[in-house]
């Protein structure tokens, strides 16, 4: 059984704890863990106890299912099980096959508006909205500050998101 670690005691998430929390996790944001992955919720959610001062995950399921709606909780929560791997130009066959057929015809169907607009559903850091908006200026090139494009990211993770809204890059 994988362990987290609580000052010098370990914690231990049963796999009754884990269904709990995985069906809790799944009701509030369609994220689905499977048991292989329990690892993950003990070793991200054992720090998350430690802080919290709980002795267990029984506690932490009653602090998250009984009394308020614990909007707060649930995104501290989905700032640390989210996986939020991203890159620039992260899947190129997928996006070279938007930028040369898909984009094009885009284009073509909305250019007596002009009008343009995009969802990144899970952008994570921004890396795929912002790729999204190098390849709509590199497709519309001069025509680019005649159109109006919005393109909208959003995440289940505020963490990311801030990182996003700074649009701050190393790489
Ligand atoms: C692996 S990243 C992918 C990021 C980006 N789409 C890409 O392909 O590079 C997955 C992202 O989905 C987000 N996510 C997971 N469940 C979500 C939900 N229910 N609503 C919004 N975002 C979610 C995670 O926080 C994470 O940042």
């Amino acid at each position: 059984m994988s362990t987290a670690t609580l000052n010098s005691k370990t914690i231990q998430m049963s796999d009754e704890q884990f269904t709990k929390l995985s069906e809790i996790i799944y009701t509030r944001s369609g994220i689905n863990f499977q048991i292989n992955k329990k690892y993950i919720l003990e070793s991200r959610l054992g720090r998350r106890l430690n802080e919290l001062k709980m002795d267990g995950y029984d506690e932490y399921i009653m602090f998250l299912t009984i009394g308020p709606y614990r909007d707060d909780e649930f995104q501290e929560m989905f700032n640390r099980i989210t996986i939020n791997e991203t890159s620039f130009f992260r899947n190129v066959p997928q996006l070279e096959l938007f930028e040369r057929v898909a984009l094009p015809k885009i284009i073509e169907s909305k250019g007596a508006s002009k009008r343009l607009r995009f969802w990144s559903a899970a952008c994570s850091s921004g890396e795929e909205p912002y790729t999204l908006a190098m390849m709509l200026h590199r497709t519309l090139g001069v025509r680019f500050p005649d159109w109006n494009i919005e393109i909208l990211g959003t995440d289940i993770s505020q963490k990311v998101l801030d990182v996003a809204a700074k649009g701050v890059y190393t790489n």
